[in-house]
């Protein structure tokens, strides 16, 4: 089905993509971001129920109030560290909103479907993780067109629904920046801040039963 080359690609792509949050301002060509939002548009969902809308944000206006919003949770969440951890808390960067071109704010609507989805009585959750398989969809299309793309979760869902008049049923899932950089990190950023290591798999993989490596 795929040439040796194909699949190598689709590794590539999924081991050179990173978090982002350092980006030019240079715009991102209106079909580049139609082949993002359909990529993230063919992800799988919980019987079928493609419960994401994607709302632009270009506007200096509008980015700088969701960049307020995410800075002020910043600096709430800095409480929940003490000493040297806070600092290094309150040294991340854990935004680009007003540098980026673009931030796609991706939605998911519970109500989609009507109140039997398929597959989604068990699991009521599974609309969000629907989102979230869309979200790194698009994450992935973006680091194979040679953009940077960073998640940005740290906002008050009242806060960015107010910004972006979204109704109060729909759950505004990420905030999403996407721009060109010039530095593309080759490894995680929190891992070489010294802030949190990629586990062995071998910790994680249990065989027949939990816990028995
Ligand atoms: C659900 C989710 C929420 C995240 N929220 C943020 C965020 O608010 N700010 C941020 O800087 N990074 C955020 N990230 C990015 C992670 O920090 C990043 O994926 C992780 O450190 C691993 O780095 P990598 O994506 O470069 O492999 C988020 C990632 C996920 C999956």
């Amino acid at each position: 089905m795929f040439t040796p080359e194909e699949k190598e690609a689709v590794y590539k792509v999924i081991y050179t993509r990173r978090d982002v949050r350092t980006f030019r301002s240079d715009p991102i060509p209106d079909d580049t971001v139609m082949n993002l939002l359909s990529a993230a548009h063919h992800a799988p969902s919980v019987g079928f129920m493609q419960p994401w809308n994607f709302v632009l944000v270009t506007s200096d206006e509008v980015k700088q109030r969701l960049a307020w919003a995410a800075d002020k949770e910043r600096r709430a969440l800095a409480i929940h560290y003490e000493g040297e951890r806070q600092d290094q808390f309150l040294e991340l960067k854990i935004q680009g909103i007003k540098q980026a071109p673009l931030t796609v704010c991706i939605t998911c609507d519970p109500t989609r479907g009507g109140s039997h989805v398929l597959g989604r009585n068990s699991i009521p959750e599974t609309d969000m993780l629907s989102v979230a398989c869309a979200i790194q969809n698009l994450w992935l299309a973006a680091c194979a067109e040679g953009l940077a793309a960073g998640w940005v979760s740290f906002y008050k869902k009242n806060d960015v629904r107010d910004i972006l008049e979204i109704p109060p049923h729909i759950d505004p899932i990420a905030l999403i920046s996407i721009g060109y950089t010039d530095q593309y990190p080759d490894k995680p950023i929190l891992e070489s801040t010294g802030w949190e290591k990629r586990r062995t798999m071998d910790d994680l993989i249990y065989h027949e039963k939990w816990g028995q490596s």
